[in-house]
């Protein structure tokens, strides 16, 4: 099977003063034909662990361990090898928008490159391309096709960007934080085109805040903190009966939570 296995994984990362240790001897499997959430609050290193299995940390960091993937080692592979198999076989939904897409090309150029690139002819490309801003809640592709990156609001530029990441169909998308910004209607949305990927067989690895999103979503939950995965398991068993203090408190303080808690507190509990 296709799956990622993570082996004691640790990430630092050197800087001119001082070591970060960003990531600590993570063990994990993420299945194939399954979405396995990474959660944990800001700074736990979700979006560390995430690029790492692509090669995408840059020369100052330092990652040992290994994440063995179809008879490889992700970890081992050269600046080549990585670009071989990135978007196409393993694709990357990065957590920022704004920087993902080239401020100087329009949107839709950007999402058809990739199949244009590798051979497909211009106009099919175009129409994938217009399919999937559809299916991702676009009641115009054209018009978003057309604009630039600035154009759109946050909510729009994070959509396109999840139709660029799954534009070649990849085996495994690795999406950070793919619902951020978005309002709850949209963020349905994402979680539709998510299952609906699952259902086409694409694997998941879905780095998120978003404790509802990762409930309704995903099959297995990791919990990290500070580098460390403190609790890992399937996800229906995690959010009824979390095991550690730090996932009850995560539960807690979901916004839902709190806002029922305030309105208790404004309103009686009548
Ligand atoms: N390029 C880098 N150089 C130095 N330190 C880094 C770098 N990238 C991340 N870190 C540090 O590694 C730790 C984990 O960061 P990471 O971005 O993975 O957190 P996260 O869990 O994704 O947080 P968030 O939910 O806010 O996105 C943080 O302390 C961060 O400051
Ligand atoms: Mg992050």
């Amino acid at each position: 099977m296709n799956d990622l296995v993570m082996h004691d994984v640790s990430v630092c990362f050197h800087l001119p003063h001082t070591v970060v240790q960003a990531v600590k001897h993570v063990s994990l499997t993420c299945r194939a034909g399954q979405i396995t959430g990474l959660i944990g609050e800001s700074g736990s290193g979700k979006s560390v662990l995430g690029m790492s299995v692509l090669g995408l940390l840059g020369p100052t960091a330092q990652i040992t361990g290994s994440i063995g993937y179809r008879g490889r080692d992700m970890l081992a592979l050269t600046e080549d090898e990585y670009r071989a198999l990135r978007g196409s076989e393993i694709a990357f939904i990065p957590q920022n928008p704004r920087t993902a897409f080239d401020p100087l090309r329009k949107v839709g150029e950007q999402i058809t490159e990739p199949l244009t690139a590798r051979g497909m002819a211009k106009a099919e490309a175009q129409e994938r391309m217009l399919t999937r801003l559809a299916e991702l809640g676009f009641d115009d592709p054209r018009a978003v096709a057309a604009s630039y990156s600035f154009e759109l609001s946050g909510g729009m530029a994070q959509r396109a960007l999840c139709a660029l990441g799954t534009i070649q169909r990849p085996q495994w998308l690795i999406a950070d934080e793919p619902t951020k910004g978005l309002d709850a209607i949209l963020r349905q949305q994402v979680a539709t085109i998510f299952r609906k990927l699952r259902r086409e067989g694409v694997s998941m690895l879905m780095v998120t805040h978003d404790l509802h999103l990762a409930e309704a979503l995903c099959d297995r939950i990791a919990v990290l903190r500070d580098g460390t995965i403190v609790e890992e398991g399937p996800a229906a068993e995690l959010f009824a009966r979390p095991q550690t203090a730090y996932m009850q408190m995560l539960l807690a303080a979901r916004p839902d939570v709190l806002a029922a808690k305030r309105n208790e507190v404004a309103y009686g509990n009548a």
